[in-house]
């Protein structure tokens, strides 16, 4: 599914000199090495501030907790997501509110939304909580003009992300705040956990900052109660060195994927939908948007007998996410019950993701591909 090592072994000098200058200085939390990446990352991105975290759901808690939004506010996001989408929410004391999502890109329905946003509520709704889900961007220009017409807030999950466009701006660019993760797994990977909160407001970044470290702006005075969310100086010289590569990988990424719709379309399995009939929807990139393919994922009818005939061949899958969020136990106290947002049940029974990295190689898309063709024939 994701071969690590391939990114590793070129870089393996520049890591281990970058982790050793951390040693030299001794600087294991926060200091120069976080801000060095924060500084590099804030100019790639195109925005006034970044603020290496712990992960990215602490960069979720920060972003949520700096934009004030707090107990006895409502939050619409997504019930397609990974979990800390939604338990961020509850972390800042907020209620998450879910609307559907769109069944071509997975992402956040904006009309959805609106409905919720015109519909009584138990709470104030004053933030959207658009996921970039598999490294999409989501409907921005939509987002935007909801926050205008009923002065909300706008968060970013760019977990997913990093590099990431929607009409030429970068995501965590986007919004009044943004939160990625450096999880091993995504994109742009630390070495261990590993977040950052994005914005372009003065006020933001300083909470943010604040919050992060117990909520202290001179040490030993507490003005909030914040938490320990800082980042790790090994982290930050580790994810210095690879920023210099991500826009590369990226790309490489990019060109993936591209393979993928051609060997689908050239088997003759590839399928308009959104809905997958006897093959293959392969995944969509829309107008204007800047698709980093974090995951490269397509809906199939028989998706769990196609995963078990790929990993009978040795050939990694995931489904990303076979839960959605309303039906998950820990959040049964949202009221919400099966059968309340119809395209994430769906996508959440049809969704597979196949191996995507930047170094996975055309023969291997090709053993993919055929091991798919040979279970749909
Ligand atoms: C969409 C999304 N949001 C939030 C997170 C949380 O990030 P982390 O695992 O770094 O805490 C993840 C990562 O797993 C994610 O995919």
């Amino acid at each position: 599914m994701l071969d690590l090592k391939r990114q590793y072994r070129p870089l393996h000098q520049e890591l281990l000199d970058a982790v050793g200058h951390v040693l030299e200085a001794q600087q294991f939390i926060l200091g120069e090495p976080v801000a060095a990446f924060e500084r590099a990352a804030a100019s790639q991105l195109g925005v006034a501030h970044a603020l290496g975290c712990s992960s990215g759901t602490d960069a979720l808690w920060l972003a949520l907790a700096a934009a004030g939004i707090g107990p006895g506010d409502g939050v619409v996001t997504t019930p397609f997501s990974f979990f800390a989408s939604v338990s961020a929410i509850l972390r800042a004391g907020a209620r998450p509110v879910l609307a559907d999502i769109e069944p071509t890109t997975f992402n956040l329905d904006s009309e959805a939304v609106q409905a919720v946003l015109k519909a009584p509520q138990p709470v104030p709704i004053r933030a959207i909580l658009p996921v970039h889900l598999y490294g999409q961007c989501a409907d921005w220009t939509a987002f935007s003009r909801l926050e205008r017409k009923f002065g909300l807030k706008l968060i970013e999950d760019a977990a997913q992300a990093y590099g990431a466009e929607w009409k030429g701006t970068k995501a965590g660019a986007l919004g009044d705040a943004a939160a990625f993760s450096f999880y091993p797994t995504k994109n742009l990977s630390a070495a261990g956990d590993a977040g950052m909160v994005t914005t372009n407001s003065d006020d933001l970044a300083e909470r943010a900052k604040m919050l992060r470290q117990h909520g202290m702006r001179r040490r030993y005075y507490h003005d909030e109660i914040g938490w320990n969310a800082r980042m790790d100086g090994f982290q930050g010289a580790i994810l210095s060195v690879k920023l210099k590569y991500i826009d590369g990988w990226n790309q490489a990424r990019r060109t993936v994927a591209r393979r993928y719709h051609a060997l689908f379309r050239e088997a003759g399995l590839a399928e308009s939908g959104p809905y997958p009939f006897h093959g293959v929807v392969l995944p969509h990139e829309v107008a204007g948007s800047k698709h980093v393919w974090h995951q490269y994922v397509i809906r199939t009818a028989r998706r769990d007998a196609l995963r078990a005939f790929l990993t009978e061949r040795r050939i990694g899958s995931e489904i990303y996410y076979p839960v959605p969020l309303h039906m998950q136990e820990a959040l049964k106290s949202l009221g919400y019950k099966e059968g309340d947002f119809p395209e994430a049940e769906r996508a959440a029974r049809e969704v597979l993701a196949l191996p995507i990295f930047p170094e996975l190689r055309e023969d291997e898309q090709q053993t993919v591909v055929a091991a798919v063709a040979e279970f749909l024939s």
